[in-house]
Parts: C-alpha cells; sequence; structure tokens
C-alpha cells in the first residue's frame, strides 16, 4: 500500500514535489514536467514508489523493487555553464554519501562518476539529464536511486555487485533511516553542494570533499569507454569540472565519460 509520503525538508529542494505510485520514471516524468506550461521551477521533485521503465547511464534499465527503493528526481535550473554539469553528478554523489554517513554510520564511497558504493558494492546510482540549447542550460533532471534492500528481481550476477541502506546499516548496528527522512536529508545536502558549484572557491572545497571520498586515487583502474574501447591508466585526481584526471601511457589527460573499473579489488 502506498503512503503519502511526508518530507521535511528545510531548504528550497523538494517544493513543489509530485509522489507518484507507479510512473515509467521519475527522470522521464521530471523532463515532462521541465517541458510542461508552466514548467517545473528549480528545486521540483517527482519522487516514485515503483518505476516501470527506469533509466540507468548508458541505455541501461535501472531495476528497483517496489518499497524498497529511494527514487526520485530533482529539476535544477543552473545559471552556470554546461561546462561544469560533470561536477553536478559527482556533488549528488558527494551529497549522498555524506548523508548516508552521517544518518547510518555506513562507510560511503565515490565510485566516480555516478555511483555511491561501499567496498565494490553499489548503494545508489545517479543519472543527470540535461535540456540545453544553443550552449545553454533550459534545465537539468538530477536522477537518484538508492537501494533501501537490495531488490530481489536483480540478476544474480548484479546481486553480488549490489547492497542496500537497510543490510549496511542493519550490519553497524545502526538505526535504519526512514525513506522520507533520507530523501530530506539528501536534499539539503544537494542544496548545499548545489550552491558551491557557483563559485570557483566552491567547487575548489568541493573537489576536494570528493577527492576524500573516492578511494581509487592513485590506483590502477580499467576505463571503459561508450564506443566499447578500453584503457589501463591510473587515477590521478578529481578535476574542478568533475572530469577524472588520469596517467596513461600517452601522457596525463582529463576522462568526461567513461565507467571505470579498480584493477585490483578493495580487501
Ligand atoms: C546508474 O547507476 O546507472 C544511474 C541510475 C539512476 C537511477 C535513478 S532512479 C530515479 C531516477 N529515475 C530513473 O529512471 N533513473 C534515476
Amino acid at each position: 500500500m502506498t503512503r503519502a509520503l511526508e518530507i521535511r525538508s528545510s531548504g528550497r529542494f523538494g517544493r513543489p514535489l509530485r509522489h507518484l505510485p507507479e510512473v515509467d520514471s521519475s527522470n522521464t516524468e521530471a523532463l515532462r514536467w521541465l517541458d510542461a506550461d508552466p514548467p517545473a521551477p528549480e528545486g521540483a521533485v517527482v519522487v516514485a514508489d515503483r518505476q516501470t521503465a527506469g533509466r540507468g547511464r548508458w541505455g541501461r534499465p535501472w531495476i528497483s523493487s517496489p518499497e524498497s527503493s529511494l527514487l526520485f528526481s530533482l529539476v535544477l535550473r543552473p545559471a552556470w555553464d554546461l561546462d561544469y554539469l560533470g561536477l553536478l553528478t559527482v556533488g549528488a554523489g558527494v551529497a549522498c554519501a555524506e548523508t548516508l554517513s552521517g544518518e547510518a554510520v555506513i562507510p560511503a564511497r565515490l565510485k566516480w562518476p555516478n555511483d555511491v558504493v561501499v567496498g565494490d558494492r553499489k548503494l545508489a546510482g545517479i543519472l543527470t539529464e540535461t535540456r540545453a540549447s544553443g550552449g545553454a542550460i533550459d534545465g537539468v533532471v538530477v536522477g537518484i536511486g538508492v537501494n533501501l534492500e537490495v531488490p530481489s528481481s536483480l540478476p544474480a550476477e548484479i546481486r553480488g555487485r549490489t547492497t542496500s541502506v537497510t543490510g549496511e546499516a542493519r550490519r553497524r548496528g545502526a538505526t535504519i533511516p526512514g525513506r522520507d527522512r533520507l530523501l530530506a536529508a539528501i536534499l539539503e545536502h544537494i542544496e548545499q553542494v548545489y550552491d558551491l558549484i557557483g563559485s570557483e572557491g566552491g567547487r575548489r572545497s568541493l573537489t576536494k570533499r570528493a577527492e576524500a571520498l573516492m578511494p581509487m586515487l592513485g590506483e590502477d583502474v580499467d576505463l571503459f569507454f561508450p564506443d566499447g574501447s578500453r584503457q589501463r591508466a591510473t587515477a590521478r585526481r578529481l578535476l574542478p569540472d568533475g572530469a577524472l584526471e588520469v596517467e596513461t601511457t600517452e601522457g596525463v589527460v582529463p576522462i568526461r565519460v567513461a565507467e571505470l573499473k579498480r584493477v585490483r579489488a578493495p580487501e
């Protein structure tokens, strides 16, 4: 049964809020809202109890079972230019990881660019989508899926690489935060992170905060690119636009779009 969502966010984000028992994808719904008349204002949020066509990066499906996930999409209308979009995705990851550490003592970390992980297991994923015209941003949708439980419908192979807020909190004897509380806390955290992206000093400090959550820095990683190619590199640092600086046999280069796998799994 679906219960009304109660979020007590003290900030700008989460107003107005559409809470839907079922939708194809909260990101798709938020993009439709951006295109509507009147369009979704900055801070608008779509929360779904279940998605019938949840989307992940690179056209992959995002599988979540009813009531076992926090699924939401936040509408933003940033005044800054497209160059910093990568940092927004990383910043949303910082907001999720820091919230989970604070609310549930979960040592959540970032797997650049859009995964929140505990060890090598994924806890949450972020999908940022943009409406832009002529180099300017009309609107951005930041979609976040947090596993409250590991969805039972996940294929076994993905299940082994997935974890949940409930499982991680229980393992540490911590109180399991409710969905509404987690949503409000993440929204407040994203708001704080978002405000940093507007200034050079803010971007520098956000980059440092993100780097502190990225255990793969200094390690060898395999990079997988959308065209199917792959490259071994050493992850060096996060750049202020959210790109990952890596060192390859060809030199030091910024990477903006890739998936990353650590060559040596953590103990
Ligand atoms: C990824 O890890 O590939 C990104 C997953 C993003 C999933 C969330 S769930 C809420 C929002 N709606 C979607 O369809 N996708 C995002």
